[in-house]
């Protein structure tokens, strides 16, 4: 894993959205993995600036997102479908027919996994996630004990990662017990991967992806495989590993 320590979240944003941009420049009918949370919604914000002032252009690109809610309907405010469409799709040029996110109503959720998967196969594969981290190690709502082989799946989500989320709820009660999620499997298979880590309250976890070895416990760890994974983290999130001896062995950049 190749690690990018920035000053803040504003520097996180802008280096991340920086990536995205030279992949969408490289390859404009790119398949962008999106996530959705609080860390990402700075670079959403730096695509939408740079597509206004620079005119990137997102009309050839394509969009998978990592998960979305079971039971909520798409236009419930918080079901990522809202979230991507109001953060980010509706600000710049993609076609709406060219985004895709799991189906949180459909009647037969096993299946819809199952579609989900075989249209990222169909779409050629991700080119580059972007994932965000929980503070227990989450990767997309994989929680921890989820298996390193598992493709897109229906998961209960760990009461931690409900509570974590209650902030866009009006209360914990209203935070949706079920969510469909890229498999582990699913996101290791993107060409490239590049996640984000900001503020101190991911700094334990930050901490623990680069000194613990590889476990199912800690469901980030699985990165340590993948060939071609960025990390751009901000002090606040270093402030644990940077206290570690030897920590600057773990910087690249
Ligand atoms: C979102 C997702 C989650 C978040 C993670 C961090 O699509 O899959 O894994 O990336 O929960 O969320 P924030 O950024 O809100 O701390």
């Amino acid at each position: 894993m190749k690690l990018i320590a920035v000053k803040d979240y504003k520097q996180l944003s802008e280096k991340a959205a920086k990536l995205i941009i030279q992949k969408v420049n490289e390859k404009p009918d790119a398949v962008l993995g999106l996530a959705t949370g609080g860390t990402v919604v700075g670079i959403y914000e730096e695509l939408i600036r740079d597509h206004k002032e620079n005119a990137t252009s997102y009309k050839h690109t394509r969009s998978v997102n990592l998960d979305e809610y079971i039971g909520l309907a798409p236009y419930h405010e918080q079901s990522y479908f809202s979230y991507m469409n109001e953060l980010f799709f509706k600000e710049i040029d993609i076609q709406a027919q060219h985004t895709h996110l799991p189906n949180g109503q459909a009647h037969n959720v096993t299946e819809e996994c199952e579609r989900y998967e075989q249209l990222i196969k169909a779409l050629g594969g991700i080119d580059l996630q972007l994932l965000g981290i929980g503070e227990n190690g989450h990767i997309g709502f994989n929680e921890p004990g989820t298996s390193f082989h598992s493709l897109t799946h229906v998961v209960k989500l760990a009461q931690s990662t409900r509570e974590a989320n209650a902030r866009f709820f009006s209360s914990i009660d209203s935070v949706p017990t079920h969510a469909i999620t890229m498999g582990i499997a699913t996101i290791m298979s993107s060409r490239e991967i590049m996640l984000v880590v900001s503020g101190e309250k991911k700094a334990e976890i930050l901490c623990e992806l680069f000194t613990h070895g590889k476990t199912e416990s800690i469901p980030a760890t699985v990165l340590k495989d993948h060939l071609n994974v960025t990390v751009i983290a901000d002090e606040q999130a270093l402030s644990v590993l940077n206290k570690q001896e030897n920590h600057t062995k773990l910087f690249t950049t």
